[in-house]
């Protein structure tokens, strides 16, 4: 079988390095992979917003199912510009990717379906806005409707913030189209985790649940980045609880979306936050986690590639995933100065050496082959040090052992990832 990895992160390094254990697949293509997904198949210079050439490209080469990584390309149509032309794709087409493209969207679909999450009003009109965001006062959350790089959402301390982010998306334009629309939402308090589930249109299966460390800085401090560590499973997520987000926020939302006439075949990823009152959604997203697929997949025992047919060919009911007991937990390596500007091109040495630690996997991120084949840092996540253990203490000191054995000038990295799970006495 003929698989398309779209994307170039540590996500889809992951998603290649795990589809690539399949006795099912016969060739791996990465459009445009990174110089880690150049390992296990053939990199194809297409980026992943460019469909024309994608399809072009699955066409031609009879590629049998294509796996899209980042959003963009989905809530774009990428998958419905496949299944027009007849071929497999793994993740939503348009309509449904709006659970991640726009907010409003999803948070209506919560309310109509009485889904835990968060009280939010919609927005289009400045004044409005600015009028209710007075009336129920800081802390509070200000979300840009679409797309924003990661940018669109504030959680403001005070007004003065809130004032502020409301104005650079409707005044200022800082989002473009993606900042016309504002949500205005209840701040919410309590440990996060990220459950994302398989849907094939109407069944679920749920994956191992996972945690992400978003800020730049250690104890959560600075700018948000894409994510700087993950770990999983979540210890906080307890049974009870876990059954909580499976029942009534995994399969009623997999339930709406087909109610709606929507058929969402791909992962369809709760942002969840455990508050006081159950478990909640903070967003949805319509692909996988990025850090958080690479902290999961590791702990898969069974085969993606048929668990992602089986999405495809609305048969998930009759699957079953096992899993690992053992922990994960994920370490990125960043360029300095990341989240802001960084520099690119920067030889990466001691990558097979950190490789050689027990349990260790390397996922590249933002990587790039040199002209003489050497490994070059080309993004601002670099790399993300993944290592199983038997607990999150081994799990944890594996990863940090191997990201100490890795060097490029100016790199930076958390060194509490993980920290929370096996409390301060492990640092
Ligand atoms: N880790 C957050 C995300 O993938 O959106």
């Amino acid at each position: 079988m003929k698989v398309l990895v779209v994307g170039s992160g540590g996500r889809e390094h992951a998603l290649a390095w795990k589809l690539a254990q399949s006795p099912l697949l016969e060739k791996l293509y990465c459009a445009p992979g990174n110089a880690g997904t150049a390992r296990l198949g053939m990199n194809v210079d297409i980026k992943a917003e460019d469909m024309t050439s994608l399809l072009q490209f699955a066409e031609r080469e009879g590629v049998d199912l294509t796996v899209v990584g980042p959003e963009a390309p989905l809530v774009a149509g990428l998958a419905d510009l496949f299944e027009e032309a007849g071929l497999k794709v793994f993740g939503p087409g348009r309509e449904g990717a709006r659970m991640e493209g726009s907010k409003a969207f999803a948070k209506r679909l919560m309310l109509e379906e009485g889904i835990p999450t968060g009280r939010a009003e919609i927005f289009e009109d400045h004044g409005e806005a600015l009028g209710y965001l007075r009336s129920v006062g800081a802390p509070v959350v200000v979300k840009a409707d679409g797309l924003a790089a990661g940018k669109g959402v504030t959680v403001a301390a005070d007004l003065r913030e809130a004032e502020a982010a409301l104005a650079a998306c409707m005044l200022e334009g800082r989002f473009g189209a993606a900042g016309e629309v504002v949500l205005i939402e209840e701040y919410l308090e309590g440990q996060e985790a990220s459950l994302l589930t398989l849907v094939d249109g109407e069944d679920i299966l749920p994956l191992a649940p996972a945690q992400d460390y978003k800020r730049i800085g250690d104890g959560d401090s600075g700018p948000n980045t894409g994510g700087m560590g993950s770990y999983s499973p979540v210890p906080a997520l307890d049974d009870g609880s876990y059954r909580r987000v499976v029942e009534e926020i995994l399969r009623p939302t997999a339930r709406a979306l087909a109610k709606r006439g929507i058929r969402f075949r791909g992962v369809l990823y709760a942002g969840i936050i455990l508050t006081e009152e159950g478990p909640k959604v903070l967003e949805f997203n319509v692909r996988f986690g990025d850090p958080e697929t690479q902290a999961v997949l590791p702990r898969l025992r069974s085969d993606l590639l048929q668990a992602m047919l089986a999405v495809c060919s609305g048969e998930l009911s009759s699957l079953r995933l096992e899993w690992s007991e053992q922990p994960c937990v994920t370490v990125v390596m960043a360029s300095g100065g990341y989240p802001g500007d960084y520099r690119k091109g920067l030889p990466v040495r001691g990558l097979e050496v950190a490789e050689e630690v027990p349990g260790v996997t390397v996922f590249h991120a933002g990587t790039a082959v040199g002209p003489g084949g050497e490994v070059l840092t080309a993004g601002g996540r670099v790399l993300n040090v993944t290592a199983l253990g038997d607990d999150f203490l081994q799990a944890r000191q594996r990863a940090y052992e191997a990201a100490r054995l890795i060097g490029f000038e100016d790199v930076y990295y958390r060194s509490d990832i993980a920290l929370r799970v096996i409390g301060e006495s492990a640092s």
